[in-house]
């Protein structure tokens, strides 16, 4: 049985006030996203105009989405996530696919050593995948442009076609081709040394042809692209691929003649649509519009890349747990008397990134479960859920938040001793403070887009023809965490109206990673690539 007594050191009413401060901290009206999602706009059009900018607006070369027929079979590199993924994708032209893939490790050491590791350490991977799934063989797209293998560099390397692979890379990338682009940062923890300034395509064949692997990589895409043109590929259409896992970005469907920084290119003059990355995981470094708390502040300063990713530092996944071990270390320190774990911390709690965002994730889980489900469009009353007073909790309640503190004591490895029911209800309280309002600033990028693509009107009142605004999602937040999506829904109906946020339709891009390097790899071998 759990310590009962709702000790709480200080009194009450202290307790309370130092928690619905914190509260008031976290809380975003809507007048709030308002501004910042007019801020969003106003940097997508910088973005656009200019290059240069932390709000990156890549362009990606990629001129058109799937319609779910294309066919073929490619290989699949994908870096940037939680893993190193190598996949064969074979797209049978009915919306479906079959995927073959082998997850591996990166260490912190690749992630930070020299570049030429890390890049020979994934075509060992690519290398160890095609031996152990021998019948991974090339299979010739579906295509009625001439044999793209035949040029003379592949056939001096050897006189099979090489195998052609599509590189997912989830990191700012400023692309000049599809298969062409040099690294412009790296984020998410990533520093590998001597990468930035070069163009990634080239880092990875040179590993490539330095282990004599007949391998060509063909196409270079983001992750926020391959989820919008997977979603595509499966449902017929796309305008926006979103990720919200490790890291969050987007990139959308928009026309050329707005992306006024490619000047007299080619490219512009062709006119019609190109998909642009946004990495809006940028947006606002200055952070003048996004609700910073020192909670945030700490998070960024003790990052490998301070005053960058901003907004990427409100949202994704490798800093929730963060932002909320902030909070739970403050509480444990508070003066006159701690508010948690009677003032004791663990090693884990202790330890920078020691709180994993997927523990927020099982205490939620654990306190929705049984509870009445919610509804898309309907966000729990997270609000002032700190229980200040236990006494006054249903015996429903008390069973969940025991769960819930089995969960923290075998998570962050604390004594049970000091870990009350209390200090699981706010270790929930400080979860989902945190999570709502990663959700909800999540909104307004969506937002944005819909607005920037003349699909919604900031503040509701307009009506689109199109039945259905398909959206591409990919990612562990918007996969598992629960309400991650009903409490952006929330959000994005503050902010464009009902009429419209009806109309989106937020799907799974499956393996968009994957399925979207080998549709960027069929275009490029369509171009000539
Ligand atoms: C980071 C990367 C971006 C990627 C996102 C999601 O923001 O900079 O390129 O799309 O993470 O993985």
């Amino acid at each position: 049985m759990a310590p009962t007594s709702a000790l709480f050191g200080a009194s009450p009413d202290v307790a309370r006030r130092i928690l619905d401060d914190i509260e008031a901290q976290f809380r975003l009206s809507k007048d709030d996203l308002v501004r910042i999602t007019t801020q969003f706009l106003e940097d997508f059009a910088l973005g656009l105009s200019e290059y240069n900018h932390p709000m990156a607006m890549i362009p990606t070369f990629v001129t058109g989405v799937p319609n779910g027929s294309e066919t073929g079979t490619f290989l699949a590199l994908d870096l940037g996530g939680t893993n190193l993924r190598v996949c064969e994708v074979e797209l049978l032209g009915n919306h479906e696919f079959v995927l073959r893939q082998q997850k591996y490790k990166v260490s912190e050491a690749l992630k930070t050593g020299e570049a030429t590791t890390l890049f020979d350490y994934l075509a060992d991977s690519v290398d160890a995948f095609l031996t152990e799934f021998a019948s991974a063989v090339p299979s010739s797209p579906t295509t009625e442009q001439p044999n793209p293998f035949a040029s003379p560099s592949l056939t001096e390397l050897s006189p099979e076609p090489a195998v052609p692979l599509g590189l997912t890379f989830s990191f700012p990338v400023e692309q000049t081709a599809l298969n062409k682009g040099k690294i412009l940062t790296w984020t998410k923890g990533f520093a590998a040394k001597n990468a930035v300034g070069h163009d990634v395509v080239q880092l990875l064949q040179d590993a490539f042809n330095r282990k004599h692997l007949h391998v060509r990589c063909v196409a270079l895409v983001n992750d926020t692209v391959g989820a919008l043109l997977s979603r595509a590929y499966t449902s017929g259409g796309c305008l926006l691929g979103n990720i919200f896992g490790t890291g969050t970005n987007g990139a959308y469907v928009e026309r050329v003649e707005n992306i006024k920084k490619l000047g007299d290119s080619p490219a512009r003059q062709n006119g019609g649509y190109m998909i642009v990355n946004t990495e809006w995981g940028a947006f606002n470094n200055t952070r003048t519009v996004l609700p910073t708390t020192p909670f945030d502040n700490k998070v960024d300063r003790e990052s490998i890349n301070p005053r960058l990713q901003a907004y990427e530092k409100f949202i994704s996944g490798m800093y929730l747990g963060e932002i909320t071990r902030n909070i739970l270390l403050s509480l444990i320190d508070a003066a006159p008397k701690p508010l948690l774990f009677n003032g004791r911390s663990s090693q884990q709690l202790n330890a920078h990134y020691g709180l994993d965002t997927a523990i927020m994730s099982e205490v939620e889980e654990a306190w929705e479960t049984g509870r009445v489900p919610i509804v898309p469009v309907t966000v729990p009353d997270w609000q002032s859920a700190h229980f200040t007073d236990v006494d006054k909790l249903s015996p429903d309640d008390i069973a969940r938040l025991e769960r819930i503190r089995g969960i923290i004591i075998q998570r962050l490895g604390l004594d049970p001793a000091d870990v009350s029911i209390r200090d699981a209800a706010i270790v929930r309280w400080a979860s989902s403070l945190v999570a709502n309002r990663a959700a909800r600033l999540s909104g307004c990028a969506v937002a944005a887009v819909l607005v920037q693509t003349g699909r919604a009107k900031l503040g509701g009142g307009f009506a689109t023809d199109e039945e259905k605004l398909i959206v591409g999602v990919d990612g562990s937040l918007i996969q598992h965490y629960p309400n991650f999506n009903a409490r952006l829904r929330e959000s994005l109906r503050e902010l464009v109206g009902e009429e419209v946020e009806k109309k989106v339709d937020i799907g799974l891009a499956k393996d968009g990673s994957g399925v979207g390097a080998a549709l960027c790899a069929l275009q490029a071998i369509k171009q000539g690539h």
